[in-house]
């Protein structure tokens, strides 16, 4: 916990007091914190992160703004890496979940902390791909950092992949078969694989984003796990390097992740005695972040430690080599790294009922709320001090009653453009953007040491309606 039970915030400075001192404050684990780890209040009272003023930010960038902290995104790439090295003996590597969130500065930051990517699909892996080789990876380079998974990938995607070379994470059987089509069809070397379970291991969390359970879209079924290791061993074109799990998202608990790693082992085991070469395991993402002063995940290098000593424990059991471990972690990478910054606009008072305060984006910029009903901490970016003596719900500016930011929060008094900073923003936000009601996606810029750059631009109309098309016949 973050919070000791009588600190409950009454102002947005006590926000920050909720971190440990200023002087350990940056070597807190990101995941574990409700502001970036650079957050600081200035002496106008606004809040700074950065080393940039909020309100300045929005002046010169506009509203809404995505925020995002590089040495936040970098400590969280650090203390993933540095703790495999620090706990686990054997060859580990981190790969960012591209899905929390995917730019080219967002991989351009996390490839200079030598992690590699997990993409999704091929958009995800154009965006790594183009992002990498802007940054002077050789194609060798980029085709060891990337990992190519999805339930449904198409041929095309498949083709893209094995062009560039990376490692395909495989889903299922047409996926496998038609991965040996077309290794066949080709003259070049053998094509990396993983192979995805679905390991049957229930974890705490929101049942959307729950994949490691048997009835999941997800993997393979492990009752098909002797059948896919005999396919494989057949042919040539597959080099099945290792397997794969993933048993879901925002994650607090240490176990279930420790009884992965020995099911994981296990089925290495099988596989190897299957005439297999299997020297990967991956072991998922999941780790949560504090959204609220209630959630309580373990420390970026507590998860890390748990992972390592369950997989090396495992390993002395089966009497096997230790794997190279990969984790893939997306939201506790990202997740805390950034903020999102509204305008407060309208205002409805419903007497003895609700207030609602309206700001100028919602569902479009975040649908974790609507989708999730996920949980978000609030404060007054530029009244930092001000007591909080207001409950209000935020609403977003849709179309649709359930577009609320967050219900019953707690907010000093405030006034038309006056910017509420809500945090915890960095994951499945800006991924997860729509246009819903034709509203332009936001921009986000990148914040260091009192300098921040555009990374995304804010959409323009045109950009609306730039894949429009309209008929001929339709025109006088
Ligand atoms: N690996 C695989 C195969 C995944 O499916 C995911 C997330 C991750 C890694 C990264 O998990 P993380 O470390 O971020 O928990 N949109 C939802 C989250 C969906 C997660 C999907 N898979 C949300 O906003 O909460």
């Amino acid at each position: 916990m973050i919070a000791t039970p009588t600190t409950k915030p009454h102002t947005g400075k006590d926000y920050l007091n909720l971190t440990l001192t200023a002087t350990d404050k940056l070597e807190r684990s990101p995941n574990q914190s409700l502001l970036p780890l650079t957050a600081k209040i200035n002496d106008k009272d606004h809040l700074e992160i950065g080393g940039c003023d909020i309100s300045a930010l929005v002046k010169q960038f506009g509203s809404p703004l995505y925020i995002l902290d590089e040495v936040t995104l970098r400590t969280a790439c650090s203390q993933y890496r540095d703790g495999f090295k620090t706990h686990y003996p054997g060859e580990s590597q981190v790969i960012y979940a591209s899905k929390a969130w995917s730019c080219l500065a967002v991989v351009g930051v996390i490839a200079s902390e030598k992690l590699g990517f997990d993409v999704v699909s091929g958009g995800e892996l154009y965006t790594t791909e183009k992002a990498l080789a802007q940054l002077g990876d050789s194609s060798q380079e980029i085709a060891e950092k990337i990992y190519f998974h999805g339930n449904n990938k198409s041929v095309e995607e498949l083709k893209q992949a094995i062009e560039i070379g990376c490692t395909i994470i495989v889903d299922n059987w047409l996926e496998l078969e038609t991965l040996t089509q077309l290794g066949n069809s080709q003259s070049g070397s053998s094509i990396p694989i993983l192979i995805r379970l679905t390991p049957g291991i229930e974890c705490h969390t929101h049942e959307y984003i729950r994949t490691g359970h048997l009835d999941s879209k997800f993997g393979f079924d492990p009752n098909q796990l002797q059948a896919v290791f005999s396919y494989i061993a057949q042919q040539n074109v597959l080099d099945c390097r290792g397997l794969h799990a993933h048993i879901g998202s925002q994650i607090f608990e240490r176990q279930p992740h420790q009884d992965l790693a020995g099911v994981l082992v296990e089925w290495l085991k099988i596989g190897s005695e299957s005439g297999l070469n299997l020297r990967e395991l991956n072991i998922g993402g999941g780790l949560g972040i504090c959204y609220t002063e209630a959630d309580d995940p373990p420390s970026i290098e507590e998860w890390v430690k748990a992972v390592s000593e369950a997989v090396i424990k495992a390993c002395q059991r089966c009497e096997i080599p230790l794997p190279k471990l990969i984790a893939e972690p997306g939201r506790s990478l990202i997740g805390s790294a950034c903020v999102t910054a509204y305008t407060v606009g309208s205002r409805k008072e419903i007497p003895q009922l609700r207030t609602y305060l309206a700001v100028d984006g919602g569902m479009s910029d975040n649908p974790r709320p609507i989708t999730y009903q996920s949980l978000y901490r609030v404060v007054l970016g530029n009244r930092m001090s001000a007591e909080m003596t207001e409950t209000v719900t935020i609403a977003g500016k849709h179309c649709e009653s359930g577009d609320i930011v967050i219900k019953d929060a707690q907010l000093p008094q405030t006034h038309p453009g006056d910017i509420l900073v809500i945090m915890g923003t960095g994951a499945y936000n800006y991924s997860m953007a729509s246009n819903y009601n034709r509203l332009s996606r936001p921009a986000a810029v990148l914040v260091n040491n009192g300098e921040a750059n555009l990374i995304v631009r804010r959409e323009t109309y045109d950009d609306l309606i730039k894949q429009d098309c309209l008929p001929q016949r339709l025109l006088p």
